[in-house]
């Protein structure tokens, strides 16, 4: 699947986020290795700090069909704002353990760009599993 339509899908899911609060709508599409898709959207809480974003949903659920580290091919995340919106800071750990420092991560913005980075890119120096 080729990135414009893995974002089609991103951008198809933000109508199921759940955001009475924020108003705020995001949708994700994950490409596994084998080709499927898995998406997720935002879930907000009235007790704000419950809230779960749509990058974790969409990992959480990868793993709990059963997917593994190193099955991830790519994230597209679509949101309504007029700039590229990245992935939050907790979700980018969440990312890196899960997948290679060299994913792709897309982004979109309000013109319907797409702005293609890697998981680096954005946490670069990750904490991750470190060798002791
Ligand atoms: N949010 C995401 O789902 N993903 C992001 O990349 C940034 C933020 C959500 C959390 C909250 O529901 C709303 O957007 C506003 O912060």
């Amino acid at each position: 699947m080729n990135k414009e339509l893995l974002m089609e899908s991103a951008r198809k899911m933000k109508a199921k986020a759940y955001v009475p609060y924020s108003k705020f709508p995001v949708g994700v599409a994950l490409l596994l290795k084998d080709g499927a898709v898995i998406n997720g959207v935002n879930v907000e809480n009235v007790s704000l700090g419950a809230t779960n974003c749509a990058e974790r949903t969409a990992i959480f659920t990868a793993i709990s069909n059963g997917y593994k580290k190193g099955e991830f091919e790519a994230i597209a995340v679509a949101g309504d704002t007029v700039d590229f919106l990245p992935p939050c800071s907790i979700c980018r750990q969440v990312l890196a353990e899960f997948c290679s420092p060299d994913m792709p991560v897309y982004l979109t913005n309000e013109k319907k760009n797409i702005l293609e980075l890697t998981l680096k890119d954005l946490l670069p120096y990750a904490f991750t599993d470190l060798e002791m």
